[in-house]
């Protein structure tokens, strides 16, 4: 059987893509950590790996489910110690983020896995928010912090990095405006952290959460009713409850769809069965994000190629995921107008 059957993309097809401004709402800082930056931070902070070199550490980047990814992921962000590692590590993604042409991003960064190993909560916030700042500043890349909180922990201990996080509201009021939630789904539902989101939401954070990536639909409801997020991560499980998908046609609920993370965590074993397209089609509002670029082998523009080319998708369809993304996004409304405006633009001129 040839596995590459899908047609390649013509060149046009392919710089139109790379140069579609975009907005990217699905990812994790610490999944933009790559190989070689890993090594350059463990030699800085004398750290010892268990890799002789970058391409034995890329190579273990072979994951059979969300755990297998999770595990080295964790072990990973180990060599993140100080306020100038979470700083590099950002204008790295941004760099590439912004190669991609993307405008806007929207950050998840997960406190527990650096206060746990005894990194303080504002080292995490500072190194992060004065990339994002500077980016801001020189480039106007515009994003937003979503502080998240690990599922395969209590809610007390959710609890407990909110009442360690809120001291410093204030001075990332700029950037932090949202909650999420993530790592291992299966076994940690949603009412696991209904109390705390509930809390969040009192507080005026946007709210989002993962759901139906490896856990079932059931959990995507859970989100929508339990937790009342505005968004859903991943969500593509939806599919096996049609009423459910339904409800997220009518109440317009964005997906934050990560093409290649569900190839490289086995959720489709095939990039030409993954429901982005027919989702889309149905009238879903999907989103295409990159999840942790470094580890699944590409960043928006990767993600955006591989589903143009293995579902056959048309200009006009792509325009629509980029239209998702930005009506999807934590922005003022006088921002999606400059986006819709500069996107609609590209679209009519190329
Ligand atoms: N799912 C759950 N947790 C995660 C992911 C993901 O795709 N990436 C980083 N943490
Ligand atoms: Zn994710």
């Amino acid at each position: 059987m040839n596995m590459s059957a899908t047609a390649p993309l013509s060149d046009a097809m392919r710089s139109f893509i790379e140069g579609l401004p975009k907005t990217e709402l699905h990812l994790h800082i610490e999944g933009t950590l790559e190989p070689e930056l890993l090594f350059a931070l463990a030699q800085r902070n004398n750290i010892e790996l268990p890799y002789d070199t970058v391409e034995s550490l890329r190579a273990a980047y072979a994951f059979t489910d969300l755990q297998s990814f999770l595990d080295l992921y964790y072990a990973g962000a180990n060599v993140l110690r100080t306020e100038q590692d979470f700083y590099d590590m950002t204008a790295a993604y941004i760099a590439q983020a912004r190669a991609d042409q993307v405008r806007h991003a929207e950050i998840f960064f997960d406190p527990q896995t650096h206060t746990e190993r005894g990194i303080p909560m504002a080292t995490v916030f500072a190194g992060i928010a004065r990339a994002l700042r500077q980016a801001r500043d020189e480039h106007g890349f515009s994003s937003v912090m979503i502080m998240s909180f690990l599922r395969h922990m209590s809610e007390a201990e959710a609890f407990i990095t909110l009442e360690q996080a809120l001291p410093l509201r204030e001075q990332y009021a700029d950037l932090w405006s949202a909650i999420g939630l993530d790592s291992s789904e299966r076994g940690n539902p949603p009412e696991k952290f209904q109390r705390v989101f509930a809390r969040c939401r009192e507080l005026g954070f946007r709210v989002v959460a993962h759901a139906g990536e490896e856990g079932p639909a059931a959990y995507v409801s859970d989100a929508l009713d339990l937790l009342q997020v505005e968004r859903i991560d991943h969500g593509v499980r939806s599919e096996e409850d049609p009423a459910l998908i339904e409800r997220l046609i009518k109440l317009r609920m964005p997906l934050t769809v990560c093409p290649l993370s569900n190839l490289k965590l086995c959720v489709v074993d095939d990039m030409r069965q993954h429901n982005l397209a027919r989702l889309l089609r149905a009238g879903v509002a999907v989103t295409v994000n990159s999840d942790d670029p470094a580890y699944f082998g590409g960043y928006m523009n990767a993600n955006y190629l591989a589903v143009a080319s293995a579902l056959a998708l048309s200009r006009e369809e792509l325009v629509q995921l980029a239209r998702n993304g930005i009506a999807a996004s934590f922005i003022s409304t006088a921002e999606k107008e400059r986006l819709s405006i500069e996107l609609e633009q590209y679209a009519r001129s190329h």
